[in-house]
């Protein structure tokens, strides 16, 4: 496929486009006095890594923002996500800020409203201070009070010309994904932790809301990232594995924002390792957000597991998968998108935060094709118009990612961008997707 099926006109006129980006696996972390990161002990401890990669030179966008913002306005996109390393702004994670971090993004800000991209900004995309990693993380308690410091003094400086703003990029990958599984850092197996984890990031969300409205802002918002449950057969205990792995991965952070209360699935095995007095904290964590991000890619296939808690097993499922060994599954985005609304947000705006695939894309005579993608991008923009067209708020669709970059544990193997990297020589080469982005967005 070499073109999109869709033209902008296809949307709504106030329908934003977009592409997102984190701090970590662009900037380069090496690079302008930032501290150490749990990300950069977690990469250097064999086994956890792809070769042991990291995010010290990346695409070095520290140095190339300028070149990158073009080519984001250039594809006629209307806003760029991208996000604030704590460890840049706070070397030690909290006290003195480090004045060439804060300078990095107030030049970064300039450079996309210079280009008429509109600012949207996410906190903290996964790399925690290494000082507060060894205060316990997100296992401790002050880390709504670190974050809550953060979050004043990051928008203290660029606050003033956010188009949008969410404290926190998918508090399950903070809390389970690196505390139960250990694939991301601190790359913990330990179910107390992994409580407290999925606590304290609600926690530390609520707390940055509280400062950002004190501050005046707003088009403030939560980004979570979901996957369809699909029960193996129809078997009851195929069924209760399957709400089991939905409770966890996508109903504990919105039943928190939304609901004030989590889900009895996934309480059944965390509540005794949640922390004394848990449910006092809704009154913070359930500050009003103006809107909520979907982060969508895959689905799983879930069957009954003997074992412990969470009785769940992940299945090997027959739909094409990209290179992550992702299942393409684009009607999951149509169920989430109307299920949030249906079930948690009602009126308030949705926003697909990140949508997107890997492809082993390579440089032929210049050019990179990737036909995947675009097909995979436009079977998912099907289901967003299907959903606005069944009346659900949805108001905008970030691609992940601009250009390939570090894919964390899996590291630069795994090629997400619209734009190719060379990560010998950090050429940008923009592929067949990117052109026919421009085509459907500026044509
Ligand atoms: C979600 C994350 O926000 C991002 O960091 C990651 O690269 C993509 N998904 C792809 O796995």
């Amino acid at each position: 496929m070499d073109h999109f099926t869709f033209t902008r006109k296809d949307f709504p006129a106030n329908f934003l486009f977009g592409s997102a980006t984190s701090s970590y696996q662009i900037e380069g972390h090496g690079f302008g006095d930032a501290g150490p990161t749990h990300w950069d002990s977690f990469a250097a401890t064999p086994g956890n890594v792809v070769r042991a990669e990291n995010g010290e030179i990346a695409c070095d966008h520290y140095h190339h923002f300028e070149a990158d913002l073009d080519l984001a306005a250039a594809a006629g996109l209307d806003c760029y996500r991208f996000s604030t390393s704590w460890a840049r702004v706070l070397p030690e994670g909290t006290g003195t800020p480090n004045p060439e971090g804060l300078d990095f993004y107030d030049r970064l800000t300039d450079a996309m409203l210079e280009r008429g991209l509109k600012p949207c900004a996410t906190l903290y995309h996964w790399e925690l201070p290494q000082p507060l990693a060894d205060l316990g993380g997100w296992r401790n308690r002050d880390i709504g009070n670190w974050f809550a410091e953060f979050t004043e003094v990051i928008m203290g400086r660029i606050g003033d010309r956010m188009y949008s703003v969410a404290p926190i990029n998918e508090p399950w990958c903070v809390g389970w994904l690196s505390h139960f599984l250990g694939h991301h850092a601190p790359g913990l197996r330990d179910i107390r932790a992994t409580a407290r984890a999925m606590h304290h990031v609600l926690l530390a969300h609520g707390r940055a809301i509280e400062v950002m409205r004190g501050l005046g802002m707003d088009n403030l918002g939560a980004v979570f990232n979901f996957e369809w449950a699909t029960p193996v057969d129809d078997s009851a205990a195929a069924q209760a594995a399957a709400e089991t792995y939905d409770a966890i991965y996508n109903r504990f952070f919105l039943g928190g924002v939304f609901k004030g209360a989590y889900p009895e699935p996934a309480l059944k095995g965390l509540e005794p390792h949640l922390p004394k007095g848990w449910q006092e904290d809704f009154k913070t964590i359930t500050q009003p957000v103006d809107w909520c991000g979907l982060n969508y890619y895959t689905r799983k296939v879930i069957g009954a597991d003997d074992g412990p808690w969470p009785h769940y097993a992940e299945l090997d499922g027959p739909l094409p998968k990209t290179q992550m060994g992702w299942e393409i599954y684009p009607d999951g985005l149509y169920q989430f998108l109307s299920r949030t609304a249906a079930d948690y947000t009602g009126d308030l705006p949705l926003i697909v935060t990140e949508n997107g695939m890997a492809n082993p894309d390579v440089i032929t005579a210049g050019r990179v094709s990737d036909p995947e993608r675009i097909a995979y991008v436009d079977a998912h923009l099907a289901r967003v118009r299907r959903a606005i067209a069944d009346g659900v708020p949805v108001q905008g669709y970030f691609l992940w990612s601009l250009m390939d970059n570090y894919e964390w544990a899996l590291g630069y193997e795994k090629r997400f961008g619209m734009v190719h990297v060379d990560f010998d020589t950090l050429v940008r080469t923009p592929k067949t997707s990117y052109y026919a982005l421009k085509e459907a967005l500026t044509g």
